[in-house]
């Protein structure tokens, strides 16, 4: 609730009549939102918050002596404090904001390509990423690779979509620097061992940061007992804005970087000769911040927690295993990733079809779901496809949902017999 206390029955139906979105028709049909990996929905509150913000609290933030100045400065620090709260950091100062997972992953990247840090990468020097990563999580140490001569090092997954540790314990060694490994695949929805991982890279004086874009929304982003150095979530996949994310970082990992971008707000002093920079989280902050879309995460966060995370799990759940059950046996389907314990969602290749194609077909009866390679190229080349499409499942979909997804998709398949 609002207040903080815990809602005590998961109720699917009482959580998707706060979402607006989801009464809509599409085609003539309902509705079934299905592409929640890509961007969930938003409820009422958060409407109700970015509104209310604009109309009655908006000004700039850290600037002004005003009053609504002030207000915003207030209501965009308790955001800060939200994320920090939802990620189990130990201080808000460990919470940056960025516009997304991709800045902050960029940010540290950059970070380590700076040779005024006292993290910069040397040549020879070795970044651990999987072969089950976004883009946005393998393309920023391509940087370091090309600019500075890092060498990337790549974690092979097995045949079931869960990650090789063996292979992981391997590449480990006194050359690496920064193990980049997400938390949770956005195309097999493999939940890796984080605490785990970061175990072992401590272990040989790596870093390590978590790609928490999926993880967060259906794994535990708790950061301390994660770990990590760093951990990243986006603001759009846990019901909130788009434009905001957050890159939460150990203090001392966070002081070691340098500044990201120049600007407004991000300095302690400058002169015609000299700068100094603030301190973190200020000085990763250049210019005006997004503050509504900031406010707009805090409340989505808020609204979240009120439900029981394991309630949640086990409903999102309920409904990947009821589409894998309806689906047994279909000899023309392959489902890519089947890890045990992992996150909700379905990703698979039809027989003879083109992933857009189906994709396509279903949007005809309503059904919303993502087609490509999901920006996972190498894992897509590792699985031997050159597209999938996917279901992702949140917290207001249903069995009724499921249904019509499998029912689409059974129809779709059919254009091509
Ligand atoms: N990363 C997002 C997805 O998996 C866009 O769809």
């Amino acid at each position: 609730m609002a207040d903080g206390s815990l809602v005590t029955t998961f109720d699917p139906y009482a959580v998707r009549a706060q979402f607006p979105i989801l009464s809509r028709q599409v085609n003539g049909k309902p509705l079934i939102y299905l592409d929640n990996a890509a961007s969930a929905q938003k409820p009422r509150a958060v409407i109700d918050a970015l509104v209310a913000t604009m109309e009655g609290g908006y000004a700039n933030v850290h600037r002004g002596l005003h009053t609504l100045s002030n207000e915003a400065t207030e209501a965009f620090e308790k955001a800060r404090e939200i994320v920090a709260r939802f990620l189990n950091a130990e201080t808000s100062e460990q919470v940056v904001w960025t516009k997304g997972g991709t800045e902050a992953i960029n940010l540290v990247a950059n970070g380590l390509g700076q040779k005024t840090g006292k993290m910069a990468i040397q040549p020879g020097d070795e970044i651990i990423v999987t072969e089950m990563e976004h883009h946005s999580n393998i393309v920023p140490w391509h940087f370091l690779r090309e600019r500075y001569g890092a060498v990337l090092k790549w974690v092979p997954i097995k045949d079931d979509g869960s990650l090789d540790m063996e292979a992981y314990a391997d590449l480990l060694g006194p050359r690496t620097r920064m193990v980049a490994v997400t938390h949770m695949s956005n195309v097999l929805g493999t939940i890796n061992p984080a605490a785990e991982i970061t175990r072992l890279a401590h272990a040989v004086g790596a870093q390590v940061l978590i790609d928490g874009c999926q993880g967060a929304v259906h794994a535990t982003p708790d950061v301390q007992a994660i770990g990590c150095d760093f951990y990243v979530i986006t603001g759009h996949k846990l019901f909130g804005p788009t434009g905001i994310g957050a890159l939460y970082g150990k203090a001392e990992a966070l002081e070691a970087l340098p500044p990201y971008q120049g600007g407004g707000e991000m300095i302690e002093r400058v002169e015609q000769d000299r700068i100094t920079y603030a301190k973190p989280p200020h000085r990763f902050e250049a210019g005006t911040p997004p503050i509504l879309e900031a406010i707009g995460l805090g409340v989505a966060l808020d609204w979240l927690s009120q439900y029981d995370r394991a309630a949640v799990q086990a409903h999102e759940h309920a409904l990947y295993q009821h589409a894998l059950d309806r689906l047994q046996g279909q000899d023309w389907l392959r489902i890519l990733g089947q890890a045990e314990g992992k996150g909700a969602l379905l990703t698979f290749a039809v027989e003879g079809a083109h992933a857009h194609d189906v994709a396509q077909i279903m949007d005809r009866y309503g059904v919303a779901v993502r087609a490509g390679t999901h920006c996972a190229e190498p894992l897509a080349k590792r699985l031997g496809v050159t597209s999938s499409t996917r279901a992702s499942f949140a917290l207001y979909n249903t069995m009724e949902d499921t249904d019509a997804f499998v029912d689409a998709l059974i129809k779709a398949r059919n254009f091509f017999v």
